[in-house]
């Protein structure tokens, strides 16, 4: 497999990072995930931009960093997707340094990293439903800025994993905040809620497009929280995210979610959603 490191294209098993790398010592840089459609980037733009906030909002400086697509277009050229669908990752540490919490000064040669794999599409008749439980949301007070510093969302996708579930759903005093690794909508008396995009969650780019969808198709959506057991009594509970697009829950801590199944609306959102065109690099 051919990844990207440092400005160069080569196989994986040849990365060396440093033992020093502030990303591996400390958890200091910032990542995405791009999915990949029949060959080109979904909403890469928009990725690109939040990861220039998530680095603006650490303090890395990336000189010379000339967006994400350049270097994305040729990795894809080294990979072979099945029917051209997968994701990106990318990261980028703040680079390798003697250990000091402070920032290395002068600033130094960040590491970049990136690699493609495949991801098929998910094939909506025969994908189970999601299976959720509930935990208190343990993570820092910065859940906007997308860190590589994951143990807080490790950690409740195991403890998920542990109880049988395929996500945990976070919760900050009763207040729902999202998923570990998904952003969390509920559908409360025929309205559409999902948190309001600030310190407390990601604000996802699969969630950004849902909720321009939902306008454009008329259904109600707001960006308000709501409480654990308001989720509990939604009648429709979905996660959105890269990797997930739009998953129905259709159980929360063991108890059953409206009726188990697939709702009207995660549905209709699900074939509104848009992987056209207008979205794609
Ligand atoms: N995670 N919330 C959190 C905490 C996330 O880590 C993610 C994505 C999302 C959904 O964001 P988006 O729609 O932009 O993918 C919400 C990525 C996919 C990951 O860590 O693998």
């Amino acid at each position: 497999m051919i990844v990207y490191w440092n400005g160069q294209f080569i196989p994986k098993e040849q990365v060396r990072v440093s033992p020093d790398d502030r990303g591996f010592l400390f958890g200091d840089g910032v990542y995405e995930v791009v999915r990949i459609y029949n060959g080109r980037f979904f909403e890469m733009e928009a990725h690109e931009q939040r990861l220039i906030e998530s680095a603006n909002a650490i303090g890395l400086a990336l000189p010379g960093f000339k967006g994400m697509g350049a270097f994305a277009q040729e990795l894809l050229g080294h990979q072979t997707l099945p029917d051209g669908n997968g994701v990106l990752y990318y990261q980028i540490s703040r680079g390798a340094a003697p250990r000091k919490h402070f920032f290395p000064d002068p600033p130094i040669q960040a590491s970049h990293y990136a690699y493609i794999q495949a991801l098929p599409l998910p094939d909506l008749a025969t994908r189970p439903g999601a299976a959720v439980h509930t935990g208190p949301d343990r993570r820092w007070a910065n859940c906007h800025i997308k860190s590589i510093a994951l143990l807080g969302s490790v950690l409740a996708a195991q403890e998920a994993k542990d109880k049988g579930g395929h996500e945990a759903i976070l919760h900050r005093d009763e207040r729902v905040t999202e998923g570990s690794h998904t952003n969390v909508f509920a559908v409360m008396n025929g309205s559409l809620l999902t948190h309001p995009a600030n310190q407390w969650v990601l604000n996802g780019i699969n969630r950004r497009v849902v909720i321009e969808l939902a306008k454009e198709a008329g259904i109600p959506c707001s960006e308000k929280a709501f409480t654990l057991s308001e989720l509990k009594q939604a009648s429709e509970v979905f996660l959105t995210g890269t990797t997930v697009e739009i998953w129905p829950v259709v159980s929360i801590d063991g108890m059953q979610v409206g009726d188990g199944q697939t709702g009207p609306v995660a549905r209709q959102l699900q074939s509104l959603f848009d992987r056209g065109k207008d979205r794609l690099a």
